[in-house]
């Protein structure tokens, strides 16, 4: 079986490719990567010699990059591939439009033209806004808040759409945050702890009581397999965890876990549109056979760990086009 993976660089995209290899001995994996900033092979660098894996550099929105990607033959092809930063949507929407909207519209139609066995479309929670009290369901409205959330909506939306349409082997796949190893240090749980091992403080936006729900990269990558193998066609699966916590409580366990005081939180200017809570309903995937066994602080523990033993790995990232996001993100701080 060949399975293509976009995106397969990034975050999630790489522990999906470690836990493939792992977990399937007869099976082939194309990882397709336009290498962005987000986009790192050293988080593949023990697995570059696999005969079962393969790298193929190249653009999800670009006709002719994936016109050559489809000629592996893909029976299952699962979308990581996208911008994914909030904050850098605020700043600088297009590339959002051009890989989330575009880029899935460019998968859909290669697999319209050469086919697939499935298409697994990676999505997040926040499509469906910001909710007070209760959880989403796969059922609930669209409402997305941010740039970044709502190219991810115009890219499920477009999946919706070619399935009824064309008939398109798609499943989409909302899920809550993630937290583990290989995390770009600029979203909230690497930036606060490689922060603190710099001896920087943590910059906590507006009143620190937004609320999130995280998931471990091994319970996320199991939830994919269950759906790739189990997962009906045309249908939508929720992927949650019920680790909800604020930012605040957050922020205080990991400056607790690194034995640092709580003098290290920066209160600063709260995130434009900033959503309050995001909470799913993901009893559908349960039924599916799928539960996670990572509760937050066994999830935090390892992540922790993680980032102390590779220094190597995240020092060189917070240094070039980082520091210039750095430079615009807080200027009106
Ligand atoms: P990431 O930012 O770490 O990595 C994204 C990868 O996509 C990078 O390797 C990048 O080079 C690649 N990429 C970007 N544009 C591309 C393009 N045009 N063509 C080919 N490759 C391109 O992402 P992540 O945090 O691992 O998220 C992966 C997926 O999961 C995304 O679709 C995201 O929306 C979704 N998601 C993320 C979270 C989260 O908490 N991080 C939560 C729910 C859903
Ligand atoms: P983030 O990791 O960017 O994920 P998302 O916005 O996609 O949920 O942010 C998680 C939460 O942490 C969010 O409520 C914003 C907040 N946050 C901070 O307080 N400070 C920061 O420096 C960052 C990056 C995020």
């Amino acid at each position: 079986m060949t399975i293509l993976v976009t995106g397969g660089a990034g975050f999630m995209g790489s522990n999906f490719i470690h836990y493939l290899l792992k977990t399937y001995q007869d099976v082939r994996v194309v990882n397709f990567d336009k290498l962005t900033y987000a986009g790192n092979l050293e988080n593949l660098r023990d697995v570059e010699r696999d005969k079962r894996y393969s790298f193929i550099k190249g653009d999800i929105a670009n006709e002719g990059d994936v016109e050559r990607v489809f000629q592996t033959k893909p029976d299952v092809v699962v979308n990581f591939a996208a911008e994914t930063h909030v904050d850098r949507s605020i700043l600088d929407p297009k590339a959002f439009i051009m890989t989330d909207v575009l880029g899935s519209y460019t998968l859909l139609e290669a697999i319209k033209k050469h086919g697939t066995g499935k298409f697994i479309q990676i999505s997040t929670d926040e499509v469906f806004g910001s909710i007070e009290k209760g959880k989403f369901t796969e059922e609930s409205p669209f409402e997305p808040n941010s740039p970044y959330s709502a190219s991810k909506a115009g890219g499920d939306h477009l999946c919706r759409a070619y399935f009824r349409t064309y008939g398109t082997p798609v499943i989409v796949t909302h899920s809550v945050n993630f937290i583990g190893p290989y995390q770009y240090p600029e979203k909230v749980i690497p930036l606060f702890i490689t922060n603190l091992m710099e001896g920087k403080k943590v910059p906590l936006y507006g009143d620190g009581l937004n609320v999130r729900e995280y998931i471990y990269t091994e319970d996320y990558c199991r939830a994919i397999d269950t759906i790739m193998t189990k997962g009906e066609i045309g249908e939508v699966y929720n992927i949650g965890s019920g680790n909800e916590i604020t930012n605040l409580e957050l922020t205080k366990k990991i400056l607790a876990a690194m034995s640092t005081s709580e003098d290290m939180i920066e209160y600063v200017k709260d995130r434009l549109g900033h959503d309050r809570r995001y909470s799913l309903d993901w009893s559908k995937l349960a039924k599916l056979g799928w539960k996670p066994e990572y509760d937050l602080d066994r999830a935090l523990e390892a992540t922790i760990e993680w980032y102390k033993a590779n220094e190597s790995w995240w020092k060189p990232l917070k240094s070039g086009e980082y520091l210039e996001y750095y430079k615009k993100q807080y200027q009106n701080s």
